[in-house]
């Protein structure tokens, strides 16, 4: 117990009693669950907010590296092919295909696991699920804050845990990221890997707000148009 709290405190996680539920919900759209403390109570978690910036074009392209080195040996990705990775993310085709197509050899394909899902669930007693859309179903935040809260625990099979999920399947597998690089360089390397999710679930999501500033251009310039044209025509009426 006296490890979680470390984590907590290490990690920084804001946790309050009471209104952290509904706030967390205000904040995040999904609340990150609840542990209990020292004394035995159940204290509410806060989702640590993440870094999301879609304009952000380097970070989605780290976030993308690392998913592809630490993540899809387990996940799969089958809502996403290479090429458009490299067509919107402009990473050259060349990098893509000698860095990040490591379980394929055809750019058109999706993001497929390294190993079998089916095996993994005898290993690990729970299927690893899709990760194309992830962060719209359980939200930015609490992803963020899952990766973050992993800690030691002897007591389960991998020696890993993890206060968002308790009991969670995944091993900690970026124990040895975590271990060699300073605490500032591994949030915002979870930070980057949650960008790329989250450009991945819908990477039409920066391009339809830049549409959409347009379109409401285009239509506050035809007021004027309209409107002299609106006089014109009641000029002889009246
Ligand atoms: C060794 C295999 C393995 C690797 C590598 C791995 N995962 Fe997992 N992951 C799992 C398993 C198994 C689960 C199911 C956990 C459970 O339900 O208890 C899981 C669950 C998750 C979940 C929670 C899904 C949910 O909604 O319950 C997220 C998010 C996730 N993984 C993200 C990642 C990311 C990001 C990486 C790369 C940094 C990664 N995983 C690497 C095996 C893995």
């Amino acid at each position: 117990m006296k490890a979680i709290n470390k984590v907590i405190a290490g990690l920084g996680l804001t946790v309050a009693l009471g209104l952290g539920a509904s706030s967390a919900q205000a904040a995040g759209g999904h609340g990150c669950g609840t542990y209990k403390d020292v004394e035995g109570k159940e204290q509410t978690l806060h989702c640590e907010s993440a870094p999301i910036d879609l304009t952000n074009k380097p970070s989605i392209q780290r976030g993308a590296s690392m998913f592809m080195s630490y993540c899809v040996g387990c996940h799969t990705a089958q809502y996403v092919r290479y090429s458009k990775m490299y067509k919107d993310l402009d990473i050259p085709k060349e990098l893509v295909e000698k860095y990040l197509m490591l379980t394929t050899d055809q750019v058109g394909d999706h993001i497929t696991a390294k190993i079998d899902p089916e095996l993994q669930s005898s290993w690990f007693g729970a299927a690893p699920p899709d990760l194309s859309m992830e962060t719209r179903l359980r939200g930015n935040d609490w992803v963020y804050t899952y990766l973050l809260a992993f800690y030691e625990d002897p007591s389960r099979p991998w020696g890993s845990n993890n206060i968002v999920l308790p009991n969670a399947a995944m091993p900690h597998v970026l124990h040895d990221m975590q271990m060699n690089t300073s605490k500032e360089q591994y949030r915002q390397n979870i930070g980057d890997i949650v960008n790329f999710m989250a450009w991945m679930a819908e990477p039409q999501a920066h391009q339809r707000k830049i549409y959409g500033f347009w379109v409401v251009l285009f239509l506050l310039a035809l007021l004027i148009p309209v409107y002299l044209l609106n006089k014109e025509f009641w000029k002889d009426v009246k």
